[in-house]
């Protein structure tokens, strides 16, 4: 990282270790959507997302990056960003492994009924973002906005032409961030069922094209 941010806060790659800090972040930032597919069990909760992320870093083909807290190991914020194919069937038997353990098979079928929006269909050319979460206590202090900003150089370093990411369409803060930067609306899926069960009716897919900011950096 350069410039301000960089010395008001620590931005940097996620490490093992950072995985159950990152899963506490994402259950926290996302309550509202979780809660209704995991229950109201936080443990189990805290057990499947930490298994799932560290399912995405092994399987997934997702790097993350942290901002770091004042205190040591403190991860207060963080993103994932898919760079890589993903290994579809150890992550869709690993996450099913870990929904059934910690929720039983009906709650666990529920649970993924549910986590399948939005779909998305990966594509070589685009690094995909996911789980943009600042803990509410560091909000509005640039953060998210810089961890966007280090997953976008990655999918550049990656050579990807572009940047996608989906967002639920009553995410105002969200939305007003990845318009600023530049996404656009490529479509958007609507679900009754999440509608009905999440409060999320519109699930907006954005995107962004790389390629203006790489001749913008390019001298003369
Ligand atoms: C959305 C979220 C990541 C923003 O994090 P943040 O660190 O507070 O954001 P930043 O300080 O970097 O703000 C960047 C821009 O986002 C927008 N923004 C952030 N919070 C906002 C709010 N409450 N209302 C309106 N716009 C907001 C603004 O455009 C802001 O730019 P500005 O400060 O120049 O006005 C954070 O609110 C969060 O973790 N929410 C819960 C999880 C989530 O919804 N993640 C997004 C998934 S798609």
């Amino acid at each position: 990282m350069t410039g301000m941010e960089a010395e008001r806060f620590t931005l940097r790659d996620a490490r093992p270790e950072d995985d159950p800090a990152i899963a506490a972040l994402v259950i926290d930032g996302f309550l509202d959507k979780f809660r209704p597919v995991f229950g109201r069990g936080m443990e189990e909760s805290v057990r499947i997302m930490e298994r799932w992320v560290s399912l995405e870093h092994f399987s997934g083909g997702v790097q993350s990056f942290v901002v770091e807290g004042c205190e040591a190991g403190e991860v207060v914020a963080s993103v994932g960003v898919r760079v890589s194919p993903a290994d579809d069937e150890v992550m869709a038997r690993g996450l099913w492994r870990a929904l059934s353990r910690n929720l039983g098979f009906l709650r666990a079928m529920w649970a993924t009924t549910l986590l399948s929006y939005p779909r998305y269909s990966a594509r070589s050319s685009e690094a995909y973002v996911e789980r943009l979460v600042v803990a509410p206590g560091f909000r509005n202090q640039g953060m998210a906005r810089s961890l966007l900003a280090a997953a976008e150089d990655l999918a550049r370093q990656k050579e990807k032409r572009t940047v996608g990411l989906h967002v639920s369409g009553n995410n105002i803060p969200a939305l007003k961030l990845y318009e600023d930067e530049g996404y656009v609306e490529v479509s958007r899926q609507r679900s009754l069922l999440t509608a009905r069960f999440l409060k999320i009716r519109d699930w907006i897919y954005l995107r962004k094209d790389l390629s203006p900011s790489v001749r913008k950096e390019a001298p003369l």
